[in-house]
């Protein structure tokens, strides 16, 4: 068959097989000529593995000086009679390949990581296969679903505000046009429930039942992703629903944190830069300041997509030659510093100023965003020919 990009809303409909692994192969690309990782981890398990910073954080490790082994887990679809699957199969696939050719261990979990047979599935292959434990767990799951783990009853996420609802535009990219939209305010269950999906509740959980089983090795780390954003995207994010989850995350860090002190081991939190993912392109509101963004910071020369960050996450912060981890006075780890810088935030509310519906192509970075939006999915490479037929049978068979 011939796979084009179909878009309904923010979502892509179809991926591109071919093009998943040119974006896996990119990113591998990158890593191999950047600035290694010394005294990097050995054996990973990453938790959301398959997209976004997740697959950044597994192609780094692997490929970027550390040569880790890694686990990946991953909710992701497969080629089917009725679809062409989802990117994420693919990526997890070929990342797969490319590590085993490079002689290193990439076992993928596809399935639900919230459910208890999941869990003692990669337990007992980090037992039985993996060596017996792993020093380092990357927490990077994005989901807006979580079921109580007490009642199994679903939990669902909202992208709100609090307090005094507000208007801003969102990109549409089905259509290519500004939607201006209201953000609401959420009520407390709203953003109680925000916090058990998108908190540190479940990542506390993934670190005591390994903790528990045995597996975790002396000196093991841990790190999860967040944002927290500038005086702009302050009332959409920070103070948002999002933002309520992200504070427990950080305080769920200094709890594990102490956990593992006990077996040499530390936990993080790295705060991330705002970026073209799977999960970022539902926040409303909060487009037009990535397309600002991206603008500057290519201007500047300071522009990193999410190779980038998790390359110099890994390398500057969290395995310095000194094993020190540089971190803020809450003890986060800051790969947003550039993003921050005053002279990027001051030409982002300039732009902004200025942007509406008529000129948001121009005066922001939608091409670039576009571009990321549907490379995510394979699309959008200038060396894979979208005319040629791919055959979905020959997946059939195969495995991540
Ligand atoms: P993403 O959507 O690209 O990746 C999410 C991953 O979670 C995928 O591998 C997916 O398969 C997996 N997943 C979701 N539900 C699952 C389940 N039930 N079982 C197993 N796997 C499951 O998202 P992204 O953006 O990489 O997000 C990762 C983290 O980074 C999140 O905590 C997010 O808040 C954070 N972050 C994202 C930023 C952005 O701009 N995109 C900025 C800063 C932090
Ligand atoms: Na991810």
């Amino acid at each position: 068959m011939i796979i084009k990009p179909v878009i309904k809303g923010q979502v892509a409909k179809t991926c591109h097989p071919i093009g998943c692994k040119k974006a896996v192969e990119e990113q591998i690309d990158y890593v191999r000529q950047a600035d290694p990782i010394k005294n990097g981890p050995k054996k990973v398990l990453v938790l959301g593995a398959s997209s976004g910073f997740g697959l950044a954080s597994r192609i780094s490790l692997a490929f970027g000086g550390a040569k880790a082994d890694t686990i990946g887990v991953a909710f992701e679809r497969g080629p089917s009679e009725a679809s062409v699957g989802s990117a994420g199969w693919y990526n997890a696939l070929y990342f797969r390949e490319a590590a085993e050719q490079e002689g290193l261990i990439a076992k993928n979990f596809i399935g639900d990581a919230f459910s208890a047979e999941m869990r003692q599935q990669i337990i007992d292959y980090i037992k039985t296969e993996f060596g017996g434990t792993v020093d380092l767990v990357v927490y990077s799951l994005a989901t807006g679903v979580r079921p109580d783990p007490e009642t199994g009853q679903k939990i669902r996420s909202s992208l709100k505000t609090v307090g005094e609802p507000l208007t801003g535009y969102t990109v549409n990219l089905e259509k290519d046009c500004f939607d201006e939209g209201v953000l609401e305010a959420a009520d407390p269950q709203e953003i109680e429930d925000t916090v058990r999906v998108m908190g540190g509740e479940d990542w506390a959980e993934w670190i005591k039942v390994l903790s528990d089983a045995g597996v975790l090795a002396e000196g093991c780390q841990t790190v999860a992703y967040s944002y927290i954003g500038s005086q702009i995207t302050r009332r959409i994010y920070h103070e948002g629903t999002l933002g309520h989850a992200k504070e427990h995350l950080h305080k769920t860090a200094d709890v594990l944190d102490e956990q593992l002190r006990k077996i040499g081991g530390q936990a993080h939190v790295a705060v991330c830069k705002a970026l073209v993912t799977k999960a970022s392109v539902f926040i409303p509101a909060f487009s037009p300041y990535i397309l600002a963004l991206f603008k500057v910071m290519k201007e500047l020369g300071l522009h990193e997509g999410c190779i980038e960050q998790m390359q110099r996450l890994f390398a500057q912060r969290l395995y310095t030659e000194t094993g020190e981890v540089p971190v803020d006075d809450q003890r986060l780890v800051r790969v947003d510093d550039w993003e921050l810088r005053p002279d990027v935030q001051e030409k982002v509310q300039v732009i902004l100023n200025e942007m509406g519906p008529d000129n948001f192509p121009e005066l922001g970075d939608y091409e670039g965003y576009k571009n990321d939006f549907l490379k995510l999915n394979g699309f959008g490479f200038t060396d894979v020919n979208y005319d040629e037929e791919v055959s979905i049978e020959n997946f059939a068979s195969r495995q991540p």
